[in-house]
């Protein structure tokens, strides 16, 4: 018989069809979450699950799915997943890093661009409807040139942020585990440098690491006092990286210039606080939602799936 597909939520078709050429496909037609009972149903049969960030892969979804081979998260993230409960039951995970890195870096930097330049409380202001003049000292924002930037995990997505920050006439300074190669810190012209380091000297520190126990609340209130008043926080990773309440707290009584988020502590919810400040840029998790980069993530995920169904070595498992 033919394997069996579950795919937990709308991918683009090109994916389906990887998927359609190996198995039979049964995917969620809703944009909301699958139904838990909806979902277990269907795991009870499968072979192979297709998620997305939004779901839970836990011992709940494991034990409903007793044939399960593989989970191919459709994100670059898998935070969502419990790899160890996957692991000792023998379930492959896998990811979709490479494909969204550059959507991903672009986005941190326009996130950057905007918080700096005021781009969205500009935009409020014709959207406001209230007349305006253009005036010498109208709505100043920071020039990046020569500014330095903090990288917070210095990954694919993290290089290639660098890359861009460098062409707008950034410094750049990265934490993380380990130094990157020493041919792309010569390119970059970055250094390694400790998290307290980067919090205190950065004009702009951008989080590009994974969420995880360890990385919970890396930025809270002590972190973010550590920041110039003059300096903007950036986040594409994951909301739960920084404290949002403390943050909330440090906008608002000007303790930091400004922020720019795609991402939040308790999504989809976001903390009342942020909704009525200025000087924050708020972007409902966007950062690899481009048209070509989410038909690549669906691929790779679908390739990933066709690899472990015939028992060859998926070609991303997570890390
Ligand atoms: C998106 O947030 C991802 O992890 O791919
Ligand atoms: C601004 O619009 C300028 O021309 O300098």
């Amino acid at each position: 018989p033919k394997p069996k597909i579950l795919v937990t939520g709308r991918i683009p078709e090109s994916g389906l069809d990887i998927l359609r050429s190996v198995g039979e496909v049964w995917a969620w037609p809703g944009d909301d979450p699958i139904p838990a009972d909806v979902r277990d149903e269907q795991l009870a049969e499968a072979d192979a699950a297709v998620t997305l960030l939004t779901d839970r892969v836990d011992d709940g979804f494991l034990d409903a799915a007793p044939h399960l081979k593989v989970v191919a998260n459709v994100a670059v993230g898998f935070n969502n997943v419990d790899v160890d409960a996957c692991r000792s039951r023998g379930v492959e995970v896998t990811n979709t890093p490479g494909v969204l890195t550059d959507a991903t870096a672009d986005l941190a930097m326009a996130l950057t661009l905007m918080s700096t330049r005021r781009l969205g409380e500009a935009e409020r202001v014709i959207r406001s409807r209230q007349p305006w003049k253009w005036g010498v000292f109208m709505m100043l924002g920071t020039g990046l040139q020569g500014r330095r930037l903090g990288i917070v995990g210095m990954g694919a997505i993290g290089v290639a942020l660098a890359e861009r920050a460098k062409a707008f006439g950034m410094s750049i300074v990265y934490h993380n585990r380990s130094a990157v190669d020493g041919e792309i810190e010569d390119r970059l012209g970055a250094s390694l440098v400790s998290l307290d380091e980067l919090l205190a000297t950065s004009d702009v520190v951008s989080l590009n690491c994974p969420y995880s126990d360890a990385t919970h609340h890396l930025i809270d209130e002590a972190a973010l006092r550590s920041m110039q008043s003059s300096a903007f926080l950036v986040n594409t990773a994951r909301g739960p990286i920084v404290d949002e309440a403390a943050l909330v707290e440090a906008l608002a009584s000007g303790r930091l210039a400004g922020a720019g988020l795609d991402v939040f502590e308790h999504e989809p919810e976001v903390h009342p606080g942020l909704l009525d400040l200025e000087n924050v840029v708020l972007i409902p998790h966007l950062g690899s939602a481009t048209i070509e980069t989410r038909g690549a993530m669906a691929d790779l995920a679908a390739r990933n799936v066709v690899e472990v169904l015939a028992d060859r070595p998926p070609l991303t498992p997570v890390p």
